[in-house]
């Protein structure tokens, strides 16, 4: 059912159980002929802030810190890409002649299937042809090897668990191991909810010899091979029904409003999590490692899926009563991990989604720059739509509070920290650290790149794989190799 039709059919009632979450960020019909007037920003090319480039800042050690290491720009890639062959040498996909989901912009004329296929092949090397470059400080080059022995040395591996991007990130993780030439098996019946949908579970291929190298080399025990190093957790709030309707109906919503979501979910992931990370009998001299938690809560957070909360007299009132009930779902989470031992948090900040995507082919030049084109995302979103109920809908997407939802994550990951640090004074005293958090600012990386997303005229939220998604692994990979420095290294 075309979305423009079930918004006349009411926006608040209907408001659209039937058709999913992604359908509707599928329609922001960025091919209409509308002109864009609401303050769009002139060409980001033009701007003004730029950074001190010239300027050389001496780091301690050569490696930047997880915050300078997610501050820079994309430069060109050296040596560029100019023809196909050299992109699959660099990003040798095993799996997929070519990697899915990055799709050519769309153009008027049609296309002949040979034609949309190179045009494809071209999206894809113009948007891998870009390489992050942090201001300061250099990022340990990514090593699947490296990367994998430190999730082996953990009793639960790494778990991510978000909604369809993080979902993406998981994917194009697969294949960079896949890259590494390291195997899986995937949902091995032993497995605690082996059968769950949502669940995927990925445990070392046994007796194949990179296997066989990576256990020798982590000198943890085979039994660590029974259990996943890798798992994904697709739950798109993190919290359930019932949580929902106790949060939102302190808060005004009808306590017998219909519950038409269709969210993915893992009933439990939270005791799955704590499973995972307890230590295993037998493995304690050499499975020390925390279990690594990445997680992510973001565009489901809205008006648009928040159609329960009573309408208030403005926009910002009503944000105001979705950022409550983000809290208080942040509440229940950060309760919840807070007292898992041998487990690091690592939240990874929600990405921006850029109105009109299809409008540029290239990455802002620097941080700032993107920052100041691509502001007012709401009334530039609203633009590229006529009717006023599409308006409406456009707004109830609330893309304004990533940020601010990612902003009170940053405050209350500090804020972890120095209860965590207290916490550690007084083990003598009984009391026990718990996990330890991370704010991941992968923000800055991806506002810089509107040219990068799944399908530009279309999607302009996901992501281009394998693009962004595997620098998030990259990131990762650092930190974690950063951890494993002596203190006064890192
Ligand atoms: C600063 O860098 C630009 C290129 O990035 C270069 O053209 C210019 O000469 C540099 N200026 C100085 C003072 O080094
Ligand atoms: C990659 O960038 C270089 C410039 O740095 C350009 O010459 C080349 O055509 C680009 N490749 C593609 C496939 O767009
Ligand atoms: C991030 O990904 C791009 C490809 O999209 C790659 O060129 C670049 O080297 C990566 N950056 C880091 C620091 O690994």
């Amino acid at each position: 059912m075309p979305p423009a039709r079930l918004s006349r059919v009411g926006l608040a009632v209907v408001f659209i159980g039937l058709v999913g979450f992604c359908l509707l960020f599928l329609d922001s019909s960025p091919l209409s002929d509308t002109p864009v007037k609401l303050n769009e920003p002139a060409d980001g090319s033009k701007l003004i802030i730029q950074p001190p480039e010239n300027i050389t800042i001496p780091a301690p050690t050569p490696w930047c810190k997880p915050d300078e290491c997610t501050t820079g720009r994309w430069l060109p890639r050296d040596p560029p890409f100019t023809t196909i062959a050299q992109f699959q040498a660099a990003y040798a996909n095993r799996l997929d002649r070519l990697w899915k989901g990055c799709h050519a912009i769309p153009t008027t004329k049609p296309r002949t299937a040979e034609e949309l296929d190179k045009a494809n092949e071209d999206r894809l090397m113009k948007v891998m042809n870009w390489t992050w470059t942090p201001y300061s400080g250099q990022m340990r080059p990514w090593n699947a090897d490296e990367f994998m022995i430190r999730l082996m040395r953990s009793p639960g591996g790494l778990i991510l668990i978000g909604d369809s991007i993080t979902q993406q990130h998981m994917h194009s993780l697969g294949y960079l191991l896949n890259q590494g030439d390291i195997q899986f098996d995937a949902r091995q019946p032993h497995l605690p909810m082996h059968d769950h949908k949502n669940v995927h579970q990925l445990t070392l291929k046994p007796n194949v010899p990179k296997t066989l190298e990576l256990l020798r080399r982590s000198g943890v025990p085979p039994s660590r091979l029974s259990r996943p190093v890798v798992t994904m957790l697709e739950d798109h709030m993190l919290i359930g029904e019932p949580e929902i309707r106790a949060i939102t109906e302190r808060l005004g919503a009808s306590p017998t409003y219909h519950w038409y979501h269709d969210f993915q979910r893992v009933e439990g992931w939270e005791e799955f999590v704590e499973n995972a990370a307890a230590p295993r009998e037998g493995e304690a001299k050499s499975v020390t490692e925390d279990t690594v938690l990445m997680m992510n809560a973001g565009a489901h957070w809205s008006r648009h899926e928040f159609a329960m909360l009573p309408p208030r007299r403005t926009d910002k009132d009503e944000q105001a009563r979705v950022k409550e009930t983000y809290k208080q779902m942040m509440k229940l989470i950060t309760g919840r991990m807070a007292p898992i031992p041998q487990l690091s948090v690592y939240y990874r900040s929600t990405s921006p989604g850029h109105p009109a995507c299809e409008r540029r082919a290239t990455p802002y030049e620097n941080g700032p720059s993107a920052e100041h084109a691509e502001q007012n995302v709401v009334g530039r979103l609203q633009a590229l739509v006529d009717t006023d109920d599409l308006k409406k809908q456009r707004r109830r997407w609330d893309w304004d509070l990533f940020p601010v939802h990612n902003q009170i994550w940053k405050w209350t990951i500090r804020r972890l920290n120095r209860e965590r640090a207290w916490r550690e004074t007084r083990i003598a005293q009984g009391e026990v650290p718990g996990a330890r958090w991370f704010y991941m600012d992968l923000w800055s990386q991806a506002v810089q790149r509107p040219d990068a997303h799944s399908e530009p005229g279309v999607d302009c939220l996901h992501w281009c794989l394998p693009t962004l998604l595997n620098n998030w692994s990259f990131h990762l990979h650092h930190s974690l190799f950063l951890e494993s420095l002596p203190p006064t290294e890192s």
